[in-house]
């Protein structure tokens, strides 16, 4: 029989959630939801664009990592001693030019505990010796978000240049001269989603000087948008998904922005740990990343790892696949949908 782990939903409680409102948000804390988190604006450090340089424009290798959880279960430390054993495996076997920390680096803030589990996580990421970018998750809180901007930026390897822009900035992965290669446009999706402050940070991104200059882009955000409800439905659609989607209370309304902007091929979030599958709807392909930390929940339906994409910015092509710490992987395979944990390739047999 498969265990069955908790799940996010039955975590945060349904109570919390109903208890939602952009104009009162609760105190953050284990169980609160904080609805505009990462919101608050820094501008100690006023760019919102940083560059990359990589060695080989055919073969620029992103390795995205989400849902960390650093501190979800304080009771089971051997967890993120897991996770802090599997990062640098996985990037010993992919060899990646960018880490992708795409949210629930660390896991809420109970007690203002938040900065310190936010130090923490900053150090463990710097120590993997990658150039990185991060963008918000659900569980990423803290008392002071100016600070952790601050924090973010300012960290070993960090690309993150979301301060002015309440945790929205773009990075450019350039070759060696200095041409524009690759795009990442990263959109803090707070507490419940993509909503109106980064629906109008889309909005306003063409006219910046800071806006999408390469022929393509990815984005890379915590929570998804409603449209992954379609693609799971498109006839295409290939992988995993054990779980619905949360993308919560973004209406939809953010992909066309996204599309807007004219270079983005691929969406790529984690936020819903057991559910790994990609397809394309109105132009853009939507990827769930694989859960990377042993903290989170459902590791015991869905093997913790990561995604490796590898783009060529020559040809404009992107391929994708999971990978786990010991160097093996998978791939979705078109049309085929996996919906029980039972018909997943990683399923126990009953004992
Ligand atoms: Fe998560």
């Amino acid at each position: 029989m498969p265990k069955f782990s908790i799940n996010r939903r039955q975590f945060l409680g349904a109570s919390a959630l109903g208890a939602y409102s952009l104009l009162h948000t609760q105190a953050s804390g284990a169980e609160g939801v904080d609805v505009q988190i990462g919101l608050t604006p820094s501008n100690t450090h006023p760019g919102q664009k940083a560059v990359l340089s990589v060695a080989d424009p055919s073969r620029i290798r992103l390795l995205q990592l989400t849902d960390i959880h650093f501190f979800c279960k304080t009771a089971r430390p051997e967890l993120d001693k897991q996770t802090l054993e599997d990062v640098p495996r996985l990037i010993e076997k992919t060899q990646p030019d960018i880490l992708l920390v795409s949210g629930d680096l660390w896991h809420d803030n109970p007690l203002g505990k938040g900065k310190g589990f936010m130090e923490f996580a900053l150090d463990k990421v710097s120590s993997w010796g990658v150039p990185w970018i991060f963008t918000w998750g659900n569980h990423d809180k803290l008392d002071d978000y100016a600070a952790g901007h601050d924090a973010l930026h300012n960290a070993k390897h960090s690309l993150y240049r979301g301060g002015p822009g309440g945790g929205n900035y773009i990075v450019t992965l350039q070759d060696q001269a200095g041409a524009d290669l690759w795009d990442l446009v990263c959109l803090n999706s707070m507490g419940r989603g993509l909503l109106a402050p980064q629906r109008d940070w889309l909005k306003a991104l063409p006219g910046q000087e800071f806006r999408p200059a390469a022929k393509n882009a990815f984005a890379v955000v915590h929570i998804p948008v409603a449209q992954y409800e379609q693609a799971w439905a498109a006839p295409e659609c290939g992988g995993v998904r054990l779980e619905g989607v949360s993308s919560w209370d973004e209406d939809g309304s953010a992909l066309p922005l996204i599309k807007a902007l004219g270079t983005v091929r691929a969406y790529f979030c984690g936020h819903d740990h057991v559910n790994d599958y990609r397809a394309t709807v109105d132009g853009i392909e939507l990827v769930y990343g694989r859960a990377t930390g042993s903290g989170g929940y459902g590791g015991d339906e869905v093997p913790k790892g990561a995604k490796i994409i590898t783009a060529n910015a020559q040809s404009g092509q992107y391929t994708m696949e999971t990978v786990y710490p010991d160097g093996s992987t998978w791939q979705t395979e078109p049309g085929k949908k996996i919906d029980q944990y039972e018909n997943t390739p990683w399923a126990k047999s009953p004992a």
